[in-house]
């Protein structure tokens, strides 16, 4: 089915991901641009199952997915006491978590929705279930809001004018709506500040041709494509004023997990002297990890690099590596821009203070 119009997330026309009847459905990300088709989950594997296929990616559409694909889950449970529906919950819980290990979002959902249901206890199975659904919508709608503070709190930082390079997709459909990285620039262009992006292409998946370009040219935001290897040379002739990327997880230190690729173009930045931001919601901070070597960073199929839109490109038997994620030091980062405003080093002091404010 293809998608028709829809609430305003940033896309316009485009959600991300919705309750569709008893159903969860979620754009085909895989399919951008070409096509906006519907994929529909029917139970809370067929959620896991689209996370691990990227049908949805994205830190933040991950966590809302988990959290509706468990509401999803929590529907089907046939349980005559809260203890015999929290054990089986909690079994659905662990499963999603192992959907994919990078981005921290996943665990916050797992974790938010089970604290739901563990506090009603004494309340009927019906109406538990009820309000896991609740809250997964709420999580949607909440993150549409952080990301339009994200965006409000780090348009400041965009100069009038500004060639912005971003890397991967952090935009709407990596969200509930609006996008993080791409909700700055979103807030930069409504402010008429004029602004061009330049967008990684981001190999092997392509988030920036495909998924960032689609989203901005909807908009009519100045884009172009480059391959990733143009970047540095790019900075050097002095045509990107600032680099803001998304976040999969951003260790207690400051340390940043993105995209692979992030890390070369955050070194790039720093020795062309031009800033480079991480637009992030406080739920990708992760405090329980002291810094970015102790991230889990995915490792995907050799496929993803050999085979290029079902076309094997690679001779056959061709070893591939295929980390998903890399991690940024935090001395690279110029700053972290949040809902509850902008972080800057030192990031340990900076990130334990945001995380305990009242
Ligand atoms: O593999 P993906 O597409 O899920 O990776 C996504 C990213 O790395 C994004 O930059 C990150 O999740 C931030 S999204 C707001």
């Amino acid at each position: 089915m293809t998608a028709r119009r829809n609430k305003p997330n940033g896309i316009g026309m485009v959600p991300t991901i919705e309750w569709y009847g008893s159903h969860v459905r979620m754009i085909d990300q895989r399919k951008i641009p070409s096509r906006t088709d519907w994929y529909t989950c029917r139970g809370y594997r067929d959620v896991i199952k689209a996370i691990q296929k990227m049908v949805i990616r994205g830190a933040p559409a991950i966590g809302i997915a988990a959290g509706m694909g468990l509401a999803l889950g929590a529907g089907s449970i046939r349980a005559k006491s809260f203890g015999s529906f929290m054990k089986k919950f909690e079994r659905m819980g662990h499963e999603m978590l192992l959907a994919r290990p990078t981005a921290v979002n996943l665990r916050w959902a797992v974790d938010r929705m089970a604290a739901l249901a563990r506090s009603m206890e004494g309340h009927s199975i019906e109406e538990i279930k009820a309000e896991l659904r609740l809250e997964s919508e709420r999580m949607l709608n909440e993150d549409i809001e952080i990301n339009k503070q994200i965006g409000e709190n780090g348009e400041p930082l965009i100069p009038r004018g500004a060639t912005i390079l971003t890397h991967c997709n952090a935009g709407a459909l990596a969200t509930g709506g609006y996008g993080t990285a791409l909700g700055v620039i979103r807030s930069a262009h409504r402010k008429g500040k004029k602004i061009n992006v330049i967008a990684d292409e981001t190999r092997p998946w392509l988030q920036g041709l495909r998924l960032t370009a689609f989203e901005l040219m909807r908009e009519g935001i100045p884009v172009a494509v480059i391959a990733d290897n143009a970047a540095g040379f790019l900075m050097r002739q002095k045509r990107i004023d600032l680099v803001i990327t998304g976040a999969d997880r951003i260790a207690a230190n400051g340390d940043v997990a993105n995209k692979i690729g992030t890390y070369q173009v955050a070194v790039l930045a720093r020795t062309n002297k031009i800033p480079f931001y991480v637009a992030a919601p406080l739920s990708t901070i992760d405090p329980t990890i002291r810094n970015g070597d102790l991230i889990p960073v995915e490792e995907r199929g050799a496929e993803e690099i050999c085979i290029f839109r079902d076309r094997q490109v690679a001779p056959v038997g061709t070893q591939a590596i295929n980390p998903a994620f890399d991690i940024t030091p935090a001395r690279y980062v110029s700053a972290i821009i949040t809902e509850k405003g902008i972080l800057r080093a030192p990031y340990k002091a900076a990130i334990k203070k945001i995380l305990t404010a009242p």
